[in-house]
């Protein structure tokens, strides 16, 4: 079994978003990773629910990750759900009522995911686990594409991977920031699996051969 590959169209060629899409769908790519920045919670700005709703209308069958990177996520929840997320992601620094945004992301029938920065440990989530399809721990700091992955990081997989085993829950379990065939493989034998990859990916050279590298280097 291989990871499930989410490129990050964040490095994509916006003004080829459709091609740049189709490539990856067509290389075994089973998610698209849509980052949602507002300014505030990080630094940059990036794309808002029309995006998503037009990659819906596109007709592309990957799974629509949607990272929520906004300060009170809870206000913009809806407009995401309408606009056709499959997963929403919201940041446990970034609200002060977890859980009831994820209740909200449950009830509207979307599959809540729960997001950690690297200062924030795996206890800060533990009350709230049993709630969530995914948990994705951030490998860089959240904001922009490009960065170094955090190679301390893999203990919060290996602890989630464990509390996940022992509770009998069952989580995926996301990494996002600095993935590439390298930094990913100690992630997945840790127990990710769910590799977010943005820049390694939309390299501008060739997108569908970075997606195969990663399901090949997994594939153990
Ligand atoms: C960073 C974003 C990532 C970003 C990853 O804040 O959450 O999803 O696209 O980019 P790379 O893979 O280049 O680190
Ligand atoms: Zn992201």
């Amino acid at each position: 079994m291989s990871v499930i590959v989410a490129p990050s169209i964040l490095a994509a060629d916006y003004l080829n978003l459709g091609e740049q899409i189709k490539l990856v769908e067509g290389a075994g790519a089973k998610y698209l990773h849509i980052d949602i920045m507002d300014g505030d919670f990080v630094p940059s700005i990036s794309y808002g629910p029309q995006w998503v709703k037009q990659i819906k209308a596109s007709g592309s069958k990957l799974v629509l990750d949607v990272h929520l990177m906004v300060n009170h996520p809870e206000k913009l929840i809806d407009s995401f759900v309408s606009a056709g997320a499959d997963i929403i992601g919201v940041h446990v620094e970034a609200t002060a009522h977890i859980h009831r945004a994820l209740q909200m992301i449950k009830n509207a029938g979307v599959h809540p995911e729960v997001v950690i920065n690297p200062g924030t440990p795996v206890s800060a989530i533990l009350p709230i686990l049993y709630m969530v399809d995914q948990v994705l721990v951030m490998t860089v700091n959240p904001g922009f594409g490009g960065q170094k992955f955090l190679p301390e990081e893999i203990s919060k997989i290996s602890e989630l991977h464990e509390y996940k085993k022992e509770h009998g829950l069952d989580f995926d379990i996301e990494i996002d920031g600095g993935v590439n065939n390298q930094t990913l493989v100690k992630a997945y034998e840790a127990g990710a699996t769910v590799a977010v990859a943005g820049s390694y990916v939309y390299d501008k050279v060739d997108p569908a051969a970075k997606v195969k590298k990663l399901l090949e280097v997994t594939n153990f």
